[in-house]
C-alpha cells in the first residue's frame, strides 16, 4: 500500500518542529495554535502581495536541485525584529514567484512589508565558510556592519551534486548564490540553443541579475562537481542588496553616461554597467596588470594616470629586460580589455602613476554587457598595431586573433 504524503506537509512540520524547539512554549497546543493562524494569515497576505512584490509564498516547480537537507531547514528560524511572537516561516526556500512583471528598478519602493529579518542558525564551521565566500563578493562590498550581519545571518547553505540546476533559464528568480566550493559551468540559450560561455571555479556568485532587474534567469547554472552553496532569499537581497546599491549608481551614473567608448549602449544598459563595476585604488608606482599574466578584469580609470609599458622582443630590449611606455591613461579612459577580447595573456604591463583610482569590471560582466561596444574597442585595437609599429617597427602580434 502506498501512502501519499500532501505536498508541502514536511515541510510545514519541520518548520513547527523548529518553533517549538527555538521557543520552548509551555503550553504546546495553545502555542501550535497561534503559530497556524499566524501562518495563515501571512500567507494570505503573502499571495495578495505576491503580485505586486513578488513574496515567494509559491510552491516549488521542481527544479532538479536536491531539496535542502533536513538539519538545515530546521536551523530556518525566523527571527523578529518586531513585537512579533514569530514570523511565518516561508514554505520552501527553493519556491519560486508566482509570477514576474519586468517592473523598473526602483529600489526605494521597496515595500515595508518586506522588512523581516531572516535568521539561519549556522555551526561556527558554516560562519567561518560563509565570511570567506562573502570576502570578494562585490554586491556584498557597500554594506555597514549591521546591513552584512543581517545578510549573513539570513544565507543557508545548500549541498549540490554534480549535475544539478542550481539556476535554469527563464525561470523566475528565487535566490542570490554564493560559491563555497564547487565548478559551475553556465549555459546561455542563443536561438534555442545552450551554449557555455564560462564557468566558476570555487568562487564567486550569481543569480543577482533575476533579482535585481525582476527579470528572468538570463542563464542556466550547472554544477560540474559535488559542491555547496550560499544561498540569499530574494526578499533580504532587495531590502539590502538593491537599496545599497541605488546609492553606488547615483555615485556613478554620470561619469558612466559622460564615457564615450559606451555610446553605443542604451541608458538602462548603461546604468547595469555601474551595478557591475567595483572600484581599486593604487599608490604610486604600483603594478596594476602584468604583462604575461592571464587576464579576468577590464579597467577604467576613474582618477590619476595610468601609465601602459611593453616589453619589446628585440634582441637588444630583452637583453636589458627594458619595458618601454606605449601608452598614458587618464579619467575617463580604459585598458586592459585586449586581453579580455583576444583571449590571450596581458600584451602590456599598466602601472599607477602617482594615486590612482579604477573602476573594475569582471571577464563575465564585460562579455554580457560590453558587446555593443565592440566595434569601437576593435577600433581602438587596431590603432594599437600603427602606434607598435612606429615604436618597434613590428606590431608585436597582438592583434592576430581578432578580425
Ligand atoms: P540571473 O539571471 O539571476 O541567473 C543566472 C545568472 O547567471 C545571472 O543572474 C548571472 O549571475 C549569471 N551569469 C553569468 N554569466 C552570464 C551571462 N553571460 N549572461 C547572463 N547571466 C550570466
Ligand atoms: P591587455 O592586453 O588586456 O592589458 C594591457 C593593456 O594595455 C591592453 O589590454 C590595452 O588595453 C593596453 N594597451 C595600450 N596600448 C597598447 C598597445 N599598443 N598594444 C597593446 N596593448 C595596449
Amino acid at each position: 500500500m502506498s501512502i501519499e504524503i500532501p505536498e508541502g506537509l514536511t515541510e510545514l512540520l519541520q518548520s513547527f518542529t523548529v518553533e517549538v524547539l527555538r521557543k520552548q512554549p509551555e503550553d504546546l497546543l495553545a502555542f501550535a495554535l497561534q503559530y497556524f493562524t499566524q501562518l495563515k494569515e501571512s500567507q494570505s497576505q503573502g499571495a495578495a502581495l505576491s503580485h505586486g512584490t513578488g513574496l515567494p509564498f509559491t510552491h516549488s516547480k521542481g527544479v532538479n536541485f536536491a531539496e535542502e537537507p533536513m538539519q538545515t531547514d530546521s536551523e530556518n528560524g525566523d527571527e523578529e525584529e518586531d513585537d512579533e511572537e514569530f514570523v511565518a516561516p516561508v514554505i520552501s526556500r527553493f519556491s519560486r514567484r508566482a509570477s514576474v512583471c519586468a517592473e523598473a528598478y526602483n529600489p526605494d519602493e521597496e515595500d515595508d512589508e518586506t522588512e523581516k529579518r531572516i535568521i539561519n542558525p549556522k555551526t561556527d564551521d558554516q560562519r567561518y565558510r560563509l565570511q570567506e565566500a562573502c570576502k570578494d563578493i562585490l554586491l556584498f562590498k557597500n554594506l555597514d556592519q549591521e546591513q552584512m550581519s543581517q545578510v549573513l545571518d539570513a544565507m543557508f547553505e545548500k549541498l549540490v551534486e554534480c549535475g544539478d540546476h542550481i539556476i535554469d533559464q527563464g525561470d523566475d528568480g528565487d535566490n542570490f548564490y554564493v560559491i563555497d566550493r564547487g565548478t559551475y559551468d553556465i549555459y546561455v540559450k542563443v536561438e534555442g540553443v545552450g551554449r557555455c560561455v564560462g564557468c566558476y571555479d570555487n568562487r564567486g556568485s550569481f543569480g543577482e541579475l533575476a533579482l535585481m532587474y525582476n527579470t528572468p534567469r538570463a542563464a542556466t547554472i550547472v554544477a560540474t562537481s559535488p559542491g555547496a552553496i550560499w544561498c540569499l532569499d530574494r526578499v533580504t537581497f532587495r531590502r539590502i542588496i538593491v537599496k545599497n546599491n541605488a546609492k553606488k549608481r547615483r555615485m556613478y551614473e554620470n561619469f558612466i553616461e559622460s564615457l564615450p567608448f559606451l555610446k553605443s549602449l542604451e541608458v538602462s544598459e548603461r546604468l547595469k554597467v555601474v551595478d557591475v563595476i567595483d572600484t581599486k585604488t593604487y599608490v604610486d608606482g604600483e603594478q596594476i596588470i602584468a604583462q604575461g599574466d592571464g587576464a579576468d578584469s577590464f579597467f577604467i580609470v576613474e582618477s590619476g594616470e595610468v601609465k601602459i609599458t611593453m616589453k619589446t622582443k628585440s634582441k637588444a630590449d630583452v637583453e636589458q629586460n627594458e619595458a618601454v611606455e606605449i601608452a598614458r591613461y587618464s579619467r575617463g579612459q580604459y585598458f586592459g580589455e585586449l586581453a579580455l577580447v583576444t583571449n590571450k595573456p596581458r600584451a602590456a604591463s599598466a602601472y599607477a602613476i602617482g594615486g590612482v583610482k579604477c573602476l573594475v569590471m569582471d571577464v563575465q560582466a564585460f562579455e554580457r554587457l560590453l558587446g555593443p561596444c565592440m566595434e569601437i574597442m576593435k577600433r581602438n585595437i587596431a590603432n594599437y598595431e600603427e602606434q607598435l609599429v612606429a615604436l618597434f617597427g613590428t606590431n608585436m602580434d597582438i592583434t592576430d586573433p581578432i578580425s
